[in-house]
C-alpha cells in the first residue's frame, strides 16, 4: 500500500504547471511552481515543518511547548499543521489588514488568534513584532519562531523548493520569479539554483510602500518608501535577514490594483484560483517582458489560495469599492 505516514509527509513534490493564455505574448516558456498543492494550501508548510523540526533538534522547542509567531496567515496554517501532528500549542499574531478567512482558518486548526494594527512602526509596543516577541518572552515553555531572521526558513527552500525547480525543469530553467516576504523562498531557491547554474537570473516581486526594490538598487533603508498598501504577503518595512539581496538580480514593483485584477483573471483564464500575490507575481513577471527570449524556460512561484481571498480580490463588491474594476 501506498500511504503518507501523516498529513506532514505530503509536504512537498508539488507540480509546475504552464501558463497559456495570460503570458501568450511572451516568447519563452512560462511555467507556475503550483505550491497550493501543500496540505496546508501553501508554500508556507514547507519553511514551517523545517523550522520546527531544527528547533526540536536543538531543543529550542520542547515536549508540550507552544509555539508563537507572527503570521499573516499561511505559516501559521503550517506551524498549525505539524503542531497538532507533533502535539504542540500555537499561538499567532497577526495584522489586522489580514483577510478575515485567514484569521478563522487559523482559528479551525486550533490556534490561538492575536490580533494587532497594521498602521504602527515596527518598534511600537501594539506591533505584530513587537507583541509577538513580548508573548514569546511572557509565555513559559514557549519557542519564538520569527520567520522573517529564522535560518530554517530559506534552509527549507534550498533544500526543497529549489531542488524541485532544478529537477523538473531538467536544468533548463533560466529565469527564476517571486514574491518577498520574509524572503525565505527567493533566497533558499535562488542560491540552489544560482549554484547549479550561476546564469540563472532570479528576480523579486515587491509592492509600492516597501523597501526591498531600493534598498537592492541603492543600498538605501529609505523610510520614505514606506506607507500602507492592501496586496498582501509580500514587501516589508523591515530588512528580514532571510533575504539575501546577493542572489536577487532585480525587483520589480506591482500595484495593489494590478495584483488584485492579475489574481482574478489568473482565476477566470487559466483556472488558476491563487492568492494575492501570485496576482503580483504574473503582473511582475509581465512588466519584466524585455527580458525573456525565445529560449528561455521562466518559473514563477505561487504561494497559497485563492480560498484565502474571497471576501477581498474575488468579491466584486469590494473590487469597486477599492476601485479595482468598474
Ligand atoms: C501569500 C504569500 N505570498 C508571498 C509570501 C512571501 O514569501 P517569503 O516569505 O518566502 O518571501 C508569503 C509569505 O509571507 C505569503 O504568505
Amino acid at each position: 500500500m501506498q500511504y503518507a505516514k501523516n498529513i506532514l509527509e505530503t509536504i512537498g513534490n508539488t507540480p509546475l504547471v504552464k501558463i497559456n493564455k495570460l503570458t501568450a505574448d511572451l516568447p519563452c516558456l512560462v511555467l507556475s511552481k503550483y505550491e497550493t498543492f501543500n496540505p496546508g494550501n501553501s508554500v508556507k508548510d514547507r519553511m514551517a515543518l523545517q523550522m520546527i523540526e531544527d528547533a526540536e533538534a536543538d531543543g529550542r522547542l520542547k515536549p508540550g511547548g507552544t509555539i508563537i509567531e507572527g503570521t499573516s496567515g499561511n505559516t501559521g496554517m503550517g506551524l498549525a499543521l505539524a503542531a497538532i501532528v507533533k502535539g504542540y500549542k500555537c499561538i499567532f499574531v497577526i495584522s489586522d489588514k489580514q483577510s478575515k478567512e485567514k484569521m478563522d482558518i487559523l482559528r479551525a486548526v486550533g490556534a490561538e488568534v492575536v490580533v494587532c494594527p497594521t498602521d504602527v512602526e515596527p518598534e511600537d509596543p501594539r506591533s505584530y513584532y513587537s507583541v509577538s516577541k513580548r508573548l514569546g518572552e511572557e509565555t513559559p515553555n514557549s519557542w519564538y519562531v520569527n520567520q522573517y531572521d529564522n535560518p530554517s526558513n530559506t534552509k527549507a527552500h534550498y533544500q526543497s523548493t529549489g531542488p524541485e525547480i532544478w529537477k523538473q525543469t531538467e536544468g533548463k530553467i533560466t529565469h527564476f520569479v517571486v514574491g518577498v516576504g520574509t524572503g525565505g523562498t527567493i533566497s533558499g531557491v535562488g542560491k540552489y539554483l544560482k549554484e547549479q547554474n550561476p546564469d540563472i537570473k532570479i528576480w523579486g516581486i515587491d509592492t509600492y510602500g516597501s523597501v526591498f526594490k531600493k534598498y537592492h538598487e541603492t543600498g538605501i533603508f529609505d523610510e520614505k518608501e514606506i506607507y500602507p498598501y492592501v496586496t498582501e504577503g509580500i514587501g516589508e518595512d523591515i530588512l528580514p535577514e532571510n533575504v539575501n539581496f546577493d542572489v536577487i538580480d532585480g525587483f520589480t514593483k506591482v500595484t495593489d490594483k494590478d495584483a488584485a485584477v492579475y489574481t482574478q483573471l489568473l482565476a477566470k483564464e487559466e483556472g488558476m484560483f491563487l492568492g494575492n500575490s501570485a496576482g503580483a507575481a504574473i503582473k511582475g513577471l509581465l512588466q519584466l517582458k524585455e527580458h525573456f527570449t525565445k529560449d528561455d524556460v521562466v518559473v514563477v512561484l505561487f504561494h497559497d489560495h485563492g480560498s484565502r481571498y474571497v471576501g477581498k480580490m474575488f468579491n466584486d463588491d469590494w473590487m469597486r469599492k477599492m476601485g479595482y474594476i468598474e
